[in-house]
């Protein structure tokens, strides 16, 4: 009797053994579930947008309170409409394969705007491109989605994480190989070689409860282990991993980086490094910069591609060459020319290059115009517009991804000559960070091939 009992045991515990060698993640095997669309040693091209900031016409008329609303911002919200169908003709045309969305997707996270914008980008699917997108800090749970008319704001409908996952659910989340179940993270494997990583960076949970959507980001620990377990299954399959996400892996400016780059930006890099990640398109910030960080011998590269509703108004194009690596390079919109195909009236639009440089240097230089006011002592009215003059100038160009040599012509003015000769403030040291950064030109770049 106590033989059997011996062996009724060992019985038991070898079936409990196989079972739990069944229930092991399959690392040393190609999961079933991974299809890509491209082959191995296949091409492709994918186009990057970042801050699209849709707002739905529903939602406002050009009136009193819509106005004050335009002028606290500096983005081109009137014209958000305009500016994808602008890029939706251009990804017709040139058929990429992919469109990365960087999240902040719409204005303030309206369902109206994010249903409408979803509507477009089934436009571009059916075109032939597939699209993936992120959400960013403006996009879930915000209680400041609102809608403008007359001389009042009202409130109106906000979207949860849920509805999210829902409504872009054709652009991503139903093509996801992997889900991760504490955001809004996902893995897509559109091509065998190459597989994206799309972040949920944003922090909205605590929004409605604190009445404020919180700008800065995170990569949460549970999502942290998700990674890890997506990277060891790139490298079971011999692909390599590009991250995406809506705020900066690193530092896009020494002067202005809290709230814009992730909290825990170090353990990042790091789990990046670790993991193989080379690569991070990241948006936010709403300059054009490419910043790269060291971990021993490996480098990784943040592509932060600028805001498509700020000017220069474009956006990011990149060409997988499996023989040589990756071209990444910027293209600007051509509004003029969507506008007369479309046979728009607005002037505006008809000289748009023009009407959004003048709309960028009205309201996207408030702290460098605050820094002036407090000069006043220093300066004569005249020096004070030389050196305003010279560092919105500054400003457009670094907003458009150009620094260092490339302000060489704005270096030798009289504006920049009295600027050199105040007290230390924050229009020099913002300066200084432009002449002396990292990259010259941040509207091209190539990464080669591991
Ligand atoms: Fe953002």
């Amino acid at each position: 009797m106590k033989n059997t009992s011996i062996i009724l045991a060992l019985l038991v515990a070898a079936i409990m053994l196989v079972g739990l060698s069944a229930c092991k993640p399959a690392d040393s095997a190609k999961p079933t579930s991974i299809q890509a669309s491209i082959d191995s040693g296949q091409g492709f091209k994918f186009f990057i947008i970042s801050d699209p900031h849709y707002l739905s016409d529903e939602l406002h008329d050009d009136k009193e309170a819509f106005n004050r609303f335009l002028s606290y911002g500096d983005k081109l919200i009137h014209y958000s409409e305009e500016l994808i169908d602008t890029v939706t003709v251009d990804i017709i045309r040139e058929k990429p394969d992919f469109l990365l969305v960087t999240g902040d997707l719409t204005c303030n996270g309206e369902m109206v705007s994010h249903k409408e914008l979803a509507e477009k980008f089934k436009r571009i699917e059916d075109s032939g491109t597939s699209v993936f997108v992120v959400p960013g800090n403006h996009d879930i749970l915000n209680p400041r989605a609102k809608q403008y008319f007359e001389n009042t704001i009202w409130e109106t409908d906000f979207i949860t994480r849920d509805m999210f996952a829902d409504i872009y659910a054709d652009f991503g989340y139903n093509e996801a190989v992997s889900r991760d179940k504490r955001s809004l993270s996902y893995l897509v494997t559109p091509s065998e070689d190459v597989w994206f990583l799309m972040l949920d960076s944003a922090i909205y949970n605590e929004n409605i409860k604190k009445n404020n959507p919180l700008v800065g980001g995170i990569i949460n620990d549970s999502t942290i282990e998700w990674i890890q377990q997506c990277s060891k299954m790139a490298k079971v399959n011999n692909a390599e991993i590009i991250a995406v996400m809506h705020h900066s892996l690193v530092d896009h400016s020494k002067l202005i980086n809290q709230d814009y780059t992730i909290q825990n930006s170090e353990e990042i890099v790091k789990l990046f490094a670790d993991c193989d990640i080379r690569v991070c398109f990241t948006g936010h910030i709403h300059l054009q910069d490419i910043k790269t960080a060291k971990v021993d011998d490996k480098m990784i590269i943040d592509i932060a591609t600028s805001c498509l509703i700020v000017y220069p108004n474009q956006y990011g194009v990149v060409t997988y060459n499996p023989n040589e690596g990756y071209h990444y390079e910027t293209k600007r919109v051509d509004m003029k020319k969507y506008a007369s195909n479309e046979r728009i009236k607005d002037e505006n639009l008809l000289s748009f290059e023009q009407y959004s440089i003048d709309f960028f240097l009205n309201k996207c230089c408030n702290t460098q115009n605050q820094c002036l006011s407090l000069m006043a002592g220093y300066l004569t009215a005249e020096e004070e517009e030389l050196v305003r003059d010279i560092v919105t100038k500054m400003n457009l160009r670094y907003f458009a991804g150009f620094r260092n040599e490339m302000m060489d012509d704005l270096v030798n003015t009289e504006g920049y000559r009295i600027l050199q000769s105040l007290p230390p403030c924050f229009n020099k040291a913002y300066v200084e960070n432009i002449l002396n950064d990292e990259i010259s030109n941040n509207n091209v770049y190539f990464i080669p091939i591991n």
